[in-house]
């Protein structure tokens, strides 16, 4: 097999979150479709998984990857329980692939408050109406819902628009324990390379088969 040579460690360096970031950039850069896009996977205690998209919303400084979403939709009610998530993104204009496996806590108070005072107007009713996950009625009956709060807010006097955030509505964070980068190649010969935090926060790494 002619090899024109592929992923090497040295592209990715002895540090996951940075090689992340580097990935994340060049995504960007593509203009993939939605690079932040992630799927996130959770499961009940019993092992039982289920599994959706959600928005990537930062890596913070100590290597946290963030989302939010309603503390009350099924996601939540598994994380309460079984604090434990794995993250998936995958970004086909690059033929890449990156994994991340943690624990997931909640933000605090304070930073979901910041975010959500990022959030449009429109959004911001949506999230205070949406029970998600919840069993819904028709959906006009949801855009009434929508519409009423609307209203209440648009007859107050313009600087008292405020809507503060629900406390139901929030974000994660969650903490790598493991990340893999995945290199497409061809002839399905990929590149792999996992790393794992041993218990002293270092990182350790591995090539793994295709
Ligand atoms: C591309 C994409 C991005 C999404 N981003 C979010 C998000 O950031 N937060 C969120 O709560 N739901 C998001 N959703 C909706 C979720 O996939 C899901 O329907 C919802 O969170 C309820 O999931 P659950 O019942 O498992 O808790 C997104 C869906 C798609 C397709």
């Amino acid at each position: 097999m002619k090899d024109k040579g592929g992923l090497e460690l040295d592209d990715l360096g002895p540090d996951p979150i940075a090689a992340f970031r580097t990935w994340f950039d060049r995504a960007l850069k593509k203009k993939a479709a939605m690079p932040e896009s992630m799927a996130l996977a959770t499961a009940t205690p019993g092992g039982v998984p289920s599994n959706r998209f959600v928005l990537l919303k930062g890596v913070d400084e100590a290597g946290g990857f963030t989302f939010f979403t309603n503390y009350e939709s099924r996601k939540a009610a598994e994380l309460a329980e079984n604090p434990h998530a794995a993250l998936a993104f995958h970004w086909p204009a690059l033929e890449r692939q990156v994994r991340v496996e943690g624990a997931v806590t909640r933000l605090a108070a304070a930073d979901n408050d910041a975010y959500w005072a990022t959030r449009s107007l429109a959004s911001r009713i949506a999230a205070t109406v949406s029970r998600q996950s919840g069993h819904a009625p028709e959906r006009a009956e949801m855009i009434a819902a929508y519409e009423k709060l609307e209203l209440a807010l648009i007859a107050r006097p313009a600087g008292e628009r405020e809507l503060r955030r629900p406390a139901g509505w929030g974000g994660y964070r969650l903490w790598p324990q493991a990340i893999e980068f995945w290199q497409g190649q061809p002839h399905r010969f990929h590149d792999r390379f996992r790393y794992e935090r041993a218990v002293h926060g270092a990182w350790t790494v591995a090539r793994l088969w295709p």
